[in-house]
């Protein structure tokens, strides 16, 4: 028999999306191939996703976390640099930031006007020292990990004692009405929506991909309480409009380590 302490995979999606990843082995070369291939209408296709609003929230977010000049942080599926890029501007070119992404072609749209170190590695083994970050930070990357256990444990273990992981993530809405809307602006009329603004049939396929893996990821209570099991503390997850989440935790100062 087992209890919920031994299921760290209580967080793993809902269901594997089949036409996408044939076993969960092969999904970082496929979520790698994806976002290789759509890296061109990324941004495009995130300013319709959230009517503009997504510098302003991704932000927001981030300054209410506390990060600003003189900090160390590290973005964790950095992308083209959407988070990275307002991050960047409440450090005011104080401080150091890192961006690790799994995708090249995202990596190298980031490079193009980010200025920061970059790095070609996944969430799940980062290939960075213990304890040098004060924000480890993660934008619209979760859904996409292939193992978040090992992904949230890196994340703890880059940082200092005291210092901060900051998620953000949608999630499906938790009534079945609003769920169902969701699924038919998001899953239907988004894709149609991106394949004419970008002119590409495949920016489509994107935002189609994009709504399935919301639609079979873990609900946040379990986002949360894996950020629990991990080591987290003061764990706390914000909604905007209950789909829009904004994750947060601890790692704990050094006297509670040494307590333990
Ligand atoms: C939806 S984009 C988000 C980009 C950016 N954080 C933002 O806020 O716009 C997801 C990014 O996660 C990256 N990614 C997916 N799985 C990853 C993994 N296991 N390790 C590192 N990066 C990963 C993808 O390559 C992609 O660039």
């Amino acid at each position: 028999m087992s209890n919920r302490e031994d299921q760290p995979e209580a967080v793993a999606p809902r269901q594997q999306i089949a036409a996408y990843y044939a076993s969960p082995a092969r999904r970082p070369e496929a979520v790698r191939a994806l976002f290789n291939r759509f890296a061109g209408h990324y941004d495009l296709i995130n300013h319709i996703f959230s009517f503009g609003s997504g510098a302003w929230y991704r932000r927001t977010c981030l300054r209410h976390a506390g990060i600003g000049p003189g900090m160390a942080v590290v973005d964790v599926a950095v992308g083209t640099g959407l988070l990275a890029r307002q991050a960047q501007r409440l450090m005011q070119g104080d401080g150091t930031l890192i961006g690790i992404d799994l995708s090249e072609a995202m990596l190298g749209l980031a490079q193009k006007t980010l200025g920061i170190p970059l790095i070609q590695a996944t969430a799940e083994a980062l290939p960075l020292a213990d304890g040098i970050a004060d924000f480890v930070t993660m934008g619209y990357a979760l859904r996409h990990l292939s193992d978040i256990n090992l992904a949230l444990s890196e994340a703890l273990r880059l940082l200092r004692p005291g210092g901060k992981l900051v998620l953000l993530e949608v999630s499906a809405p938790s009534h079945p009405a609003l769920r169902r809307a969701a699924g038919v602006f998001i899953g239907g009329m988004l894709p149609a929506v991106s394949a004419l603004a970008t002119r590409n049939r495949q920016a489509k396929a994107l935002m189609a991909y994009h709504w399935q893996t919301i639609a079979a990821y873990a609900p946040p209570e379990a986002v949360v309480e894996a950020l629990r099991r991990t080591g987290f503390q003061n764990v706390a997850c914000a909604s905007e409009f209950d789909f829009f989440r904004f994750y947060s935790g601890q790692k704990p100062r050094q006297s509670a380590i040494d307590s333990e």
